[in-house]
Order: C-alpha cells, then structure tokens, then sequence
C-alpha cells in the first residue's frame, strides 16, 4: 500500500505523516511532497521512528515523483486560515493549487483514491472532479472531500456535554464542510437525547469550531493536529477498505447520487474500488431538514465555483 500525502511539509501535513508512519500496516511506503525544501528532511527524520513504512520525501516544483503507484493520494497542500477569513477566502490561493496537483494524479496515479483537505473543500473537490473528468480518468467513487474532523469533533463535543465515553458516541456529519454546511445529525445519536436549545447549542459549536481554533491560534493557522488525526482516521479507512476490510464505513463529501447536490457529505462504505455504496442518511428531526434544506444555495453555489474554475 503506497500513500501520498501532498502538502506534507505543512502543520497537517507533518501532523498526518507522523500518524501514518506509526499507524499504515508493515510493509506500507509513505511518499511526502511539498513545495517547501525541508520535506526531504521531514521524511528523513520520520525514518528514524522504528516502524515498517518506507518514507521517502520529496520537494520542489513537480509532485511527480512522489505520485507513481500511489494507492491513496491525501491532499493538504495550500494556504491556512487567518482569523476573519472564512475558508471561501483561500479560494483564490488554493484552487490553483488543487487544480495542478489533482492534474499531476490524473498523469501518475489515475487509478488512486484521492482524499481532499485542502480548503474550501466544497469547492476544492469540485474542482478535483472537473480536472479528473477532463483528463478522462474521473471515477467517483475514487474522491473524497475529507469531513472527518467535523465528525471527531461532534463526537468529543457530545461526549463532553453528555457525560458519555467518547469511544462509544456515533454521529454521521451531513452536508459539506464549511459553516451552515456542516449539518451533525444529532437527533440520530444513539443512548442521549438533547434540549432543543442544546441542539442548537452544540450545531453551532460544530460548525464553528475551526473558527474557535483559528482565533485560539491568534493569527497561527487553524486546525493541524487534530486535522491530522482526523485525516489519519479516514486514510486508514480507505486503506482497511482496499485491503477487502467489511464494514468501514465513514462520512465524506462524496458524488454520491445525492438529491440535494451534485457532491454531498454522507456515510461511505469504504472497499477496494474506493466507495462502494453512498448510504442513505436516514430520519432526521425537523429542526435538521430545516438546516439541510436551508444549507443548499450556499453548498450548490461553493460546487458552481469549483466547476466554473476548470470551465
Ligand atoms: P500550512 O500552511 O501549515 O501547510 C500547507 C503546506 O502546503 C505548506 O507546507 C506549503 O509549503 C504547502 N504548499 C503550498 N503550495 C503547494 C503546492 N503547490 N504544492 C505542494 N505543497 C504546497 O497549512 P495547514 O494548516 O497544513 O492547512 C492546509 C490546508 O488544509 C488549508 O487549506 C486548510 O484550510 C485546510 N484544512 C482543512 C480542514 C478540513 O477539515 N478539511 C481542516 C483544517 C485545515
């Protein structure tokens, strides 16, 4: 199993390649690329953590090199949040960014599955499509936006408001990643219920809470670690899924038939041809139809841009 991460050099990025040097099975390769020349030295110092991963580094110009045989590409190369941005303002830094190295996939690995951290996600991975399809290589079930940080997040809020053990909290993130978009289906928890001001409470907290990093951070960037581990979570699960595990399933923002919008995030299950079914969210409360329903001119109009981009 070969996986690459592309903006490793970055606080994600080195976040994620220390948990996958740790976590991938024996025998994996751990290919990191960045524009930023220390990322030889990055992966020349994760290979002194006496695991079985292969770690190679690479820098410069051409992700290339870094790309071929890749089974699983995780992209977070880009620029942060600052506090008073929202994630549509690195749009105009990061969608060129996307743009080219997705078209680097597409040459090297188009058989890859691509997971997208890159913000605004909504858009990056509209783009991705549009690249891939140009290329004539889009399958897609092979992309993913990745969302898992808004469920980890859900999940340590509910635990924490709830008195619950973390460990055994499930909650499915619907929608997309950025601000109203991000819909945690709270009625569907199972063990609790909640207030309907504890609802509204805990929603906004989850929609807000990269905000919260971000100002924490006081100018310093926005969520890195638990980022990683998030993208760690999901990476690992597309590996377990490739390598025929039954049952993985996680939330992403996928092109899944959705009727509400042409990508949208919900449960996957994850097998060896990337996302083998989109499941059906299930029954929510009325309060979430009204968040659903009402997200969708913001999330149609973040996938618009990104189509428009490569257009
Ligand atoms: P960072 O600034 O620490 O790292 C970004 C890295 O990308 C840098 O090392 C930089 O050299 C590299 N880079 C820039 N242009 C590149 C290119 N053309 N090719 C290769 N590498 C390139 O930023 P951080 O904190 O790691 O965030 C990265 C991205 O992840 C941001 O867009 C951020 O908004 C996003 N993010 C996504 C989350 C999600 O839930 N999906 C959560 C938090 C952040």
């Amino acid at each position: 199993m070969k996986v690459a991460v592309l903006g490793a050099a970055g606080g994600i990025g080195q976040a994620l390649a220390l948990l996958l040097k740790t976590q991938l099975p024996a025998g994996s390769a751990l290919s990191l690329y960045d524009i930023a020349p220390v990322t030889p030295g990055v992966a020349v110092d994760l290979s002194h953590i006496p695991t079985d991963v292969d770690v190679k580094g690479f820098a410069g110009e051409d992700s290339s090199a870094a790309l071929v045989d890749a089974d699983i590409v995780l992209i977070s190369a880009g620029v942060a949040r600052k506090p008073g941005m929202d994630r549509s303002d690195l749009f105009n830094i990061n969608a060129g960014i996307v743009k080219n190295l997705v078209q680097k996939c597409a040459d090297n690995c188009p058989k890859a599955l691509i997971g997208i951290i890159t913000n605004p996600v909504n858009t990056t991975v509209a783009i991705a499509a549009e690249v891939l399809k140009k290329a004539g290589v889009y399958d897609k079930n092979r992309l993913f936006g990745i969302t898992t940080l808004d469920v980890i997040r859900s999940e340590t809020f509910i635990a924490a408001a709830k008195g619950l053990n973390v460990a055994d909290v499930k909650v499915n993130v619907i929608g997309g990643h950025s601000g109203v978009t991000i819909l945690p289906l709270l009625s569907q928890v199972e063990g609790v219920t909640f207030t309907d001001e504890e609802v509204a409470a805990l929603t906004t907290r989850i929609q807000n809470a990269g905000t919260e990093v971000v100002e924490a951070k006081a100018g310093g960037g926005s969520a890195t670690l638990s980022m990683g581990q998030a993208a760690c979570r999901f990476g690992l699960s597309l590996v377990r899924g490739l390598q025929g595990e039954a049952n993985v399933i996680e939330c992403a923002y996928v092109d899944g038939g959705s009727e509400h919008a042409e990508f949208f995030a919900q449960p996957v299950l994850l097998g060896k041809q990337g996302a083998e079914k989109v499941f059906e969210y299930g029954d929510v409360s009325a309060f979430e139809a009204d968040a659903r329903d009402s997200m969708l001119v913001t999330l149609k109009g973040d996938i618009e841009l990104g189509i428009n981009f490569v257009k």
